[in-house]
């Protein structure tokens, strides 16, 4: 082939996304999806908005959807930018700050997309180790890089960073600080007042996990105006679609259909934390809709995923050092749950 990409495009590797089968009929552990249907008033809101209008262009700065984040959540409106999932928000960060010659910091094991949207930049990334207790390393904001990003609760490890941490990381990083909480709504504590309470903080929220809405692509930022400023510069004119806008707008109106789901995953998360040792797994404490479980005896979990696919239960291996004894589990429905287990006492 002869064309020629930029340097670090033909270097990289692309983002790998979990597995999602287009056959029916498994039991989906894998992405972290919510196992319960999004709120009825989401359907309205789709159907109503899926007419005539549909020839007219979205409006470009999701307004509505916004509107109804800054009353859900407290925010001024100039404080939030809404996005094609969050991870549209991760991209529009890296294109607003990072250059050749600026790096990411993350602490790791955790979202691989971070370090893969530097590597689109052309920038450097920097990745330093949780320690065993996934307590936050004291060298992330030593490593002075312009944009440092913890996810809180973390994936893979479903660990959470306290709130008090995190302001004192925001204080000491040079640059900015992005919190990730994709899966906040399963957790104890959130951090969102942070991008009230300082000019270098981004928080940034999903609703493809507590919304169930992984389908619709909808995220949200929360930041300093001054900071929304700029990532608006850097993103797609039209990025949320008259769909999107009105299913979001919809569920956040409708927040207790979502706070009544996430209930129920953090009981069945309970439950599955409590069968995981029955079965030869130690889990981690997880604050999100997944628990990371690590083979007791140790030893690669490879053989234990491959085993689950055959019986058409799909979870999460990661194939690195830090990761190979372990599997990533959503937390489904009870029933999912009790399978899950049934299905690991058949394959010891
Ligand atoms: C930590 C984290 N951030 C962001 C995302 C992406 O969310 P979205 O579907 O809103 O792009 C995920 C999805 O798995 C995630 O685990």
């Amino acid at each position: 082939m002869t064309v020629t990409f930029r340097r670090n495009i033909a270097r990289m590797e692309g983002y790998v996304p979990g597995e999602q089968p287009q056959e029916p009929g498994y039991v989906k552990l894998n992405t972290n999806e919510n196992p319960y249907p999004p709120s009825p008033e989401v359907r309205k809101a789709i159907l109503s908005e899926a007419g005539e209008r549909l020839r007219l262009y979205p409006d470009p700065g999701a307004t509505a959807l916004r509107r109804q984040a800054a009353l859900t959540y407290g925010f001024d409106l100039s404080r939030i930018i809404a996005g094609n999932g969050s991870d549209d928000l991760l991209a529009m960060v890296a294109k607003a700050f990072i250059g050749e010659k600026d790096a990411i910091a993350c602490a790791m094991p955790t979202y691989t997309l971070y370090d893969t949207l530097v590597r689109i930049q052309g920038g450097k990334f920097i990745g330093v180790p949780y320690p065993a207790d996934y307590s936050l390393p004291k060298a992330l904001a030593a490593r002075k890089a312009r944009v440092t990003v913890v996810a809180s609760p973390n994936s893979p490890s479903g660990t959470a960073v306290p709130r008090g941490v995190l302001a004192a990381l925001a204080d000491a990083v040079p640059g900015i600080l992005v919190i990730d909480e994709a899966y906040a709504d399963f957790a104890d504590d959130t951090a969102l007042s942070l991008a009230r309470e300082r000019e270098n903080v981004v928080v940034l929220r999903t609703f493809s996990k507590s919304f169930s809405l992984a389908g619709m692509r909808i995220g949200l930022g929360f930041a300093h105006p001054g900071i929304i400023e700029g990532l608006n510069k850097v993103k797609d004119s039209y990025n949320m679609n008259r769909l999107s806008i009105a299913a979001g707008t919809a569920a956040l109106a409708d927040i207790g259909w979502m706070e009544k789901n996430a209930a129920r995953i953090r009981k069945t998360r309970q439950a599955l934390a409590e069968a995981l040792p029955s079965v030869g797994f130690a889990p981690f404490p997880s604050q999100s809709n997944f628990i990371l479980a690590r083979r007791a005896r140790g030893g690669s979990a490879r053989p234990a995923y491959e085993a689950l696919k055959r019986r058409k239960i799909l979870v999460r291996y990661f194939d690195t050092p830090r990761l190979a004894e372990c599997l990533r589990i959503t937390v489904g429905t009870d029933r999912e749950t009790a399978a899950l287990i049934d299905a690991m006492k058949g394959i010891r």
